[in-house]
């Protein structure tokens, strides 16, 4: 490989927060207008990695050449004037700014008497937006666009300073088919400029579609890098978990499915959804399926409290769910995992014992005695069984990886033993490995007894592990499927039910 080739070189990086070594010894080299692919399970450094490359963390050792030269980053501002560019995981911005706002925060070009030039400001993204063919205003609010266009205007941010290479942690977990085939084409045009990326994805399918060449983490340590064509998905997941992987899904357990424990009936809220009708029988496993943005994740707010509705009844074993009111909804026995568990999950600046058993707090206090052992083991056996990676149970939650936070709301609401548990996209941002763990909590849930709603956007998810699956268009029920008419294409046409595209 010629030399001029290589946009970023980096040797025998390593790091270590309290308690845990992220990274030792990693080495990658990344070639100009190519994109390397960082894979690896929840937990295994990625996103420290990329992190380090931004100047969000230092590295303990090691070293980073831009262009053959060492160079030291100490601050995302440094990293961006060598023109390396992050997109977070967690997009990280101000709601109530505006598009151009945002897109000139921090590097407002200004006027002859020094102030902001907004003329200039106005002028430039009506230009950016125009050349991408972005049908908003330079003043619309960010809290009126969806996340995938939120992040095209960070990555034209990003891009609009002199970039060579961009950092892309995750940035389909929360977007549609749609909108990735959108961030797909974006990156092969600044491919084809020169632009090297730097992507972080738990999808095998669009790991392959994208990667020229992929590197695997293991525990912080550098497992192998490859061009992609000498990879297959199989030995990718090997790499990565440290042994072969037989089957994605574990075997469904034979259970009696007994009465309807959790029914919705016609439920309406504006145009969220219209008159939806459904119910989940003890034991059973039920799927909700459609495509980004038709009311699933309104629907199941709405039945837990969350957002109000304007008519239609929930019961809990023919028990009135009482709207509007989460702590009714849950003293009736339902429990949901949200989708943004940033937002409705975790408390960040608590350690992870706190918000793993804050539901069942009661539960170890009795006559007076603090029981604190017995949340501490029963904390403890929970996060063994979810495989949760936290270097003690005093760690706090926001620093745990990605992945690793997720598992943290899942175990709290599984200490909960409710008897109604709705989960929405449960395994978003969840590696390969702890995917199939997550489905045989489902499984042993549902053998026990619970009534499970599953959301889920990856169709094979459903297929694999529902009784039965009911799929949503446009804020309507447009169909009901049983197991045995499992089937992709069915699930699809109806999920497009009413719809132009997609
Ligand atoms: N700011 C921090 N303080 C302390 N520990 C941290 C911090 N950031 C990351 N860690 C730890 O470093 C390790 C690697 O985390 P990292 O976020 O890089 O994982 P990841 O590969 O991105 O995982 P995921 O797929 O879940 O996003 C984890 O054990 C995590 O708990
Ligand atoms: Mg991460």
């Amino acid at each position: 490989m010629a030399s001029e080739d290589i946009v970023l070189q980096v040797q025998n990086v390593t790091k270590s927060f309290p308690g845990v070594k992220a990274l030792s010894d990693i080495n990658l080299t990344l070639r100009r207008g190519s994109v390397h692919v960082l894979c690896g399970e929840n937990g295994a450094g990625k996103s420290t990695f990329v992190k380090i490359l931004n100047g969000v963390h230092e590295p303990d050792e090691g070293s980073i050449f831009v262009n053959g030269e060492e160079v030291k980053i100490h601050h995302p501002l440094e990293a961006r004037r060598l023109g390396i560019g992050m997109i977070f995981q967690e997009l990280d911005y101000v709601p109530e700014f505006t598009v151009e706002q945002t897109l000139f925060l921090g590097e407002e070009p200004t006027n002859r008497f020094g102030g902001i030039d907004w003329r200039e400001i106005r002028r430039r993204t009506v230009e950016l937006l125009d050349a991408e063919g972005l049908p908003y205003s330079p003043d619309t609010k960010l809290k009126d666009l969806s996340i995938s266009d939120i992040q095209m205007i960070e990555i034209l941010k990003a891009v609009s300073a002199d970039v060579q290479v961009l950092l892309l942690d995750e940035p389909t977990s929360a977007i549609t088919k749609t909108e990735t085939s959108r961030l797909f084409e974006k990156i092969e045009q600044l491919k084809s400029n020169g632009v090297a990326f730097i992507y972080i994805s738990h999808k095998m399918d669009e790991i392959f579609q994208i990667a020229d060449e992929i590197t695997v983490l293991r525990d912080g340590k550098h497992i192998g890098s490859h061009p992609v064509s000498e990879l297959t998905v199989d030995a990718v997941i090997s790499m990565m978990v440290g042994r072969p992987l037989d089957n994605v899904f574990p075997d469904k357990p034979e259970r009696e499915v007994g009465e309807p424990v959790f029914e919705i009936s016609g439920l309406t809220a504006g145009k969220r959804f219209r008159d939806v009708s459904l119910s989940v029988n003890k034991g059973e496993i039920v799927g909700l399926s459609g495509l980004v943005g038709a009311g699933r994740t309104e629907l199941v707010r709405a039945a837990f409290g969350l957002d109000p509705y304007d008519s239609g009844v929930v019961r809990i074993r023919g028990e009135v769910v009482p709207p509007d009111d989460v702590v009714g909804a849950m003293n009736r026995g339902m429990a949901m995992l949200s989708e943004d568990r940033k937002r409705y999950g975790l408390v960040l600046a608590r350690n992870v014992m706190e918000n793993a058993s804050i539901l069942v707090l009661k539960k170890y206090f009795e006559r007076g005695w603090n029981r604190k052992k017995k949340e501490i083991s029963d904390v403890d056996a929970m996060f063994t069984r979810l495989n949760v990676k936290t270097p003690s149970l005093l760690t706090i939650a926001g620093t745990l990886s990605g992945g690793n936070q997720q598992k943290v709301v899942l175990a709290k609401w599984l200490l909960k033993d409710q008897e109604v548990i709705v989960l929405d996209e449960p395994t978003r941002g969840i590696d390969v490995g702890a995917k199939f763990e997550i489905y045989r909590i489902i499984f042993s849930l549902a053998a026990s007894g619970k009534a499970v709603l599953v959301i889920s956007s990856e169709l094979p998810e459903l297929i694999g592990i529902c009784d039965r699956i009911y799929v949503m268009a446009k804020g309507r029920l447009t169909g009901e499927l049983s197991v045995d008419d499992f089937d992709q294409e069915t699930i699809m046409k109806f999920a497009t039910q009413g719809s132009v595209h997609e």
